[in-house]
């Protein structure tokens, strides 16, 4: 483990002219770039694991979506140590990174996480880092209501 510093420079953004769906396309080879270098290193990644299978056996979970699961650093680990992930993200170019670099089988969707309706029900839904709240608050409930957990 290192005891560096870790540094992010997010690009700037002039907020005049930024458009309302932004989190549409922001997500392009330059974010992941600079995201998976910095950010979220496999360090951190194996930090944030260690977390959450921690949470998932506590409560005997084995099924997972992973919501806006972006290049699957978290899917691909889990589905590496026997979850059953499915990982859904806007972004065909995101997925298709996650596909390529996964080891192990997870069902990957393309979908706007608005529109996903599925009559699977999981035993976790996972949402890492800033990857909830891009929307208005009566669309966040929407999403919160679709109850994809068992709960
Ligand atoms: C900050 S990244 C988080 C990625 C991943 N959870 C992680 O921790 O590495 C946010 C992801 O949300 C995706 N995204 C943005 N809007 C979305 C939407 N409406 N539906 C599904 N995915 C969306 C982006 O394409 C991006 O991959």
């Amino acid at each position: 483990m290192t005891n560096q510093p870790i540094v992010c420079s997010f690009p700037k953004h002039n907020t005049d002219t930024i458009k309302e769906n932004w989190y549409e396309d922001y997500f392009n080879d330059d974010y992941w770039n600079l995201v998976y270098y910095s950010c979220s290193s496999i360090e951190i990644t194996e930090n944030e694991l260690s977390f959450i299978t921690s949470i998932l056996e506590e409560s005997n979970a084995s099924t997972v979506l992973d919501l806006f699961c972006g290049i699957g650093r978290h899917a691909n680990r889990l589905s590496e140590e026997g979850y059953i992930v499915t990982g859904l993200d806007i972004d065909p170019n995101t997925i298709k990174i996650a596909e390529s670099s996964s080891e192990s089988h997870v069902d990957y969707i393309v979908s706007d996480a608005r529109d996903f309706t599925t009559n699977n029900k999981y035993d976790c839904c996972l949402l890492m880092q800033t990857s909830f709240g891009y929307f208005s608050d009566i669309e966040n409930q929407k999403l919160i209501s679709k109850k994809f957990i068992h709960y």
